[in-house]
């Protein structure tokens, strides 16, 4: 089990805050933050104190509850009003992931369905749905990493590219999950982790809890990956994802996909592992997925100090999107698909 929450609600619905872990702060600090109302989620959300798809969805969740914390004993209508304007508002705080507009989705559908007249027990309500897609995400992280650590054995050398542990969700991550599970199955590993530029959330967070679990870990910089495969060091690549296409196509932190064509260049598995709340079939394939875009400043002074002149251009999608044919097996809650495209994600995810 992690030492560490990611975010927690605490006490009632009417007075009750979400309480965050500030990963900007990690590994230096660990700092727990409390978010009283629905604007700090947001600005938490946009900054990446919370990050990762599914503790993105789950957050929001908790900030709808908030936003709706001071309409309790107003008229239906106008709680109800307020619930779709805290959706709408939280729905801008970052286009790429797609757990979050699932987890809005559910909140305001929460909302939707509700038959009586008492807008304190909507609320109520609004918790308890909280509560559940906070819950969900936990069983989830815990069935994608029985489903992965059937792949792994011991031995085995994974390059892993961002953070999609424990940090990234209310449980134990995806990618991680996979290798938490596999440790606790007494299987030994030894994990890669792309330091991941600009932000650095595999050096910071995912070589954090790595280090937290007692699982050994090597941090490299993004660039090094393929010299690292080369010398036969990698037998496995695991990473999350942001949102999958229909067709398996799958976004994630910007530099996935170079990892993804490193590995089919040198024979190596290239495995994602989502929950089923990652996968968005109004879309087709990969090409509509929203890249976020953010501020140069990520690029220009990461690191404390100014690393590019002023005056030049930068440009900085937070993500990208690799293409189903590079991905060797997609990992869910449900079981593993192994070369994804659309009848066989559709099937897996319509079968169940
Ligand atoms: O910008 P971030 O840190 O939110 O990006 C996170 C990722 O890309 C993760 O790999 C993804 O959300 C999966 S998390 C289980």
């Amino acid at each position: 089990m992690a030492a560490y929450e990611t975010l927690r609600w605490r006490g009632d619905a009417a007075t009750g805050v979400l309480q965050l872990l500030d990963q900007t702060l990690l590994p230096e600090q660990r700092q727990e933050i409390d978010c009283r109302s629905v604007q700090q989620v947001w600005e938490a959300i946009r900054v990446l104190r919370v990050r990762g798809a599914p503790a993105i969805g789950v957050s929001a969740a908790y900030g709808v509850v908030l936003a709706t914390q001071g309409l309790r004993g107003e008229a239906l209508e106008s709680f109800r009003a307020g619930l779709r304007q805290a959706c709408e508002y939280l729905a801008g705080s970052r286009p790429t992931a797609v757990n979050l507009f699932w987890a809005l989705n559910r909140m305001q559908q929460c909302g939707d369905c509700w038959s009586g007249d008492s807008t304190a027990e909507l609320h109520e309500q609004l918790l308890l749905e909280a509560v559940r897609i906070d819950d969900e995400d936990r069983r989830m992280c815990l069935a994608i990493g029985q489903h992965g650590a059937e792949l792994l054995q011991t031995g085995m050398n994974v390059l892993t590219h961002c953070n999609a542990g424990g940090l990234a969700t209310a449980g134990d991550g995806t990618a991680l999950a996979v290798i938490f599970a596999a440790a606790r199955a007494g299987k030994r590993l030894h994990v890669f982790a792309d330091e991941t530029r600009p932000l650095l959330q595999g050096a910071r967070l995912t070589a954090w809890e790595l280090q937290q679990r007692g699982i050994p870990v090597t941090v490299i910089c993004d660039n090094m990956a393929g010299q690292v495969m080369r010398e036969g060091r990698v037998d496995m690549v695991i990473t999350g994802a942001d949102r999958i296409a229909a067709n398996g196509d799958a976004a994630n932190k910007i530099g996935t996909y170079s990892v993804a064509v490193l590995a089919k260049h040198h024979g190596i598995p290239f495995c994602v592992a989502a929950p089923s709340s990652t996968f968005d079939l109004s879309l087709a394939d990969g090409s509509g997925i929203p890249i976020e875009e953010r501020q140069a400043e990520e690029v220009t002074c990461g690191f404390g100090r100014r690393t590019v002149p002023e005056g030049v251009a930068v440009y900085n999608p937070a993500f990208d999107v690799t293409p189903a044919g590079l991905i060797t097996a997609l990992i869910t809650e449900r079981g593993v698909v192994r070369s994804p495209n659309r009848d066989s994600v559709v099937e897996h995810l319509g079968g169940g």
